[in-house]
């Protein structure tokens, strides 16, 4: 019976626990340093006002059913989804979904480690007053010097997976619970001092007004496709992270509260980093559409002007830190559960295994910002003319993997899986039931697939 089942990895030990961790998922990279520039490189606020939009509609609708699955099953992703096809009635390939999840998750940590290990090594250079009375030029250049060598980012890198390993081989409540508790709380409150930082720039207006006055000119197929991507990849969803954080999650807790409150938090964090983003590039006469290097190459000339900037400076990056890893705990720990269950495996095995595949799979990001920084493997292809290992990986998993797994889970709670089934697991009001039900039968599919074959031109 479904009411027995528990998980052989244990549990949360409370609701506020897995709030935090999956809070700690979705909040991560994505937010401060992915979103600030992808939303620079798409023309801002219309690309917001999309992506705010994919998250209310598409997001949360697809984080309640992930969650669901994952409780009903309580095991890794992909026996969850092995389990609910059998016991629904349905073709057993079903179990496939886990297995993409756990591919989209080892590609996704062998990038994120490589950026992770950027921060890491920020921690450092602001400690040390690198950035004291710098100039944004000579934050750039600091910046461009260090991507350049690849000795250098493998050896933070590395660090970042050794000790993403670690955490993982801990386990559910003593590893992974633990590091997230008092740090996403801390991260808030320092994102709010460096908005009035912000403000003082006297350019706050501007970064306002990028970020919230929507000019749709400036919207293309590729960047909505882009957008819908990144509402996937900020709320870690359509991979199995949250499924699997859901399969250790108590009985009696509401999904759908809990998802709003991670989502809201989730989308907030994004927001104030770009509030504190881009009144510092149109201060210093940056430009918006600078590329993976944005955050580190405007935050350095705010921490090297405002008083207390080393101190405060080397706090975020510290934070930052702890998102990213709390974040990529997550992207292994669908694959770790699974080994645990299938091969017999130990979790401190599980994950250094699975940490060693990944970190050889970084080294393709790390050399795509110096030695391969002109090896554009699918130039054939228009849309990926420029694109570098580290281009492809991002967009293969962000634009691709993630929305078709999130499609396939909508289809599955809320056409495949009988209504008495997930009535039951997510035990809400009927109101509440119905519309989460109409979003994920009909709005969250069809427009994942109409975002799909828009991109590729069928209209
Ligand atoms: N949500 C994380 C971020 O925004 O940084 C990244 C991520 C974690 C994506 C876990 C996917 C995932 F399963």
């Amino acid at each position: 019976m479904t009411e027995q089942r528990t998980s052989i990895h244990g549990q949360w030990s409370n609701r506020m626990a897995f709030i935090l961790a999956a809070t700690g998922s979705a909040v991560g990279l994505g937010n401060i340093w992915k979103f600030p520039y992808i939303a620079g490189e798409n023309g801002g606020g219309a690309f917001v006002l999309i992506y705010l939009f994919c998250i209310a509609i598409i997001g949360i609708p697809i984080m309640m059913a992930e969650v669901m699955l994952g409780r009903r099953g309580r095991q890794s992703p992909i026996n969850t989804m092995a389990t609910l096809a059998l016991e629904e009635k349905r073709p057993a390939p079903w179990s496939i979904l886990g297995w993409m999840g756990v591919l989209a998750g080892f590609l996704i940590l062998s990038y994120y480690s490589v950026i992770a290990g950027w921060a890491l090594s920020y921690v450092f250079r602001t400690a040390g007053g690198m950035f004291e009375g710098a100039t944004a030029d000579g934050v750039s250049s600091i910046f461009a010097q260090f991507v350049s060598s690849p000795e250098s980012l493998l050896a933070w890198h590395t660090i970042f997976m050794v000790a993403t390993m670690i955490i993982v081989a801990r386990g559910v409540q003593h590893g992974l619970e633990k590091a997230v508790r008092y740090l996403m709380p801390s991260l808030f409150i320092l994102l709010i001092v460096l908005v009035f930082y912000a403000i003082t720039t006297g350019y706050f207006n501007d970064g306002l007004s990028f970020l919230f006055s929507p000019d749709f000119s400036k919207i293309t197929p590729d960047a909505i496709l882009i957008a819908m991507g990144h509402a996937f990849f900020t709320l870690s969803l359509g991979m199995g992270a949250i499924m699997v954080y859901g399969s250790y999650l108590p009985k009696d807790t509401s999904i759908a509260k809990t998802s709003i409150v991670i989502a809201g938090a989730d989308t907030l964090v994004a927001l104030l980093a770009g509030m504190v983003i881009f009144p510092i590039v149109f201060a210093n006469g940056l430009e918006p559409g600078a590329g993976p290097g944005l955050i580190f190459k405007t935050l350095p000339i705010a921490f090297g002007q405002m008083d207390a900037g080393i101190l405060i400076g080397t706090l975020f990056f510290i934070l930052l830190v702890f998102a990213a890893w709390s974040s990529a705990i997550s992207l292994i720990e669908p694959a770790v559960a699974w080994l645990v269950e299938n091969k017999g495996m130990n979790r401190i095995y599980a994950s250094v295994w699975i940490g060693i595949a990944t970190w050889i799979m970084g080294i393709g990001t790390v050399l795509s910002f110096n030695l391969w920084a002109d090896f554009k493997p699918l130039s054939m292809f228009k849309i990926f003319e420029n694109s570098t290992v580290f281009d492809l990986l991002d967009f293969l998993t962000a634009n691709i993997m993630l929305p078709l797994g999130g499609l396939f889970i909508a289809v599955f709670a809320g056409w495949l899986m009988r209504e008495r089934s997930s009535q039951d697991e997510l035990n809400t009001s009927s109101k509440g039931y119905s519309t989460w039900q109409f979003l994920v039968r009909y709005i969250a599919p069809i427009a994942v697939m109409i975002v799909f074959l828009n991109v590729i031109g069928v209209f």
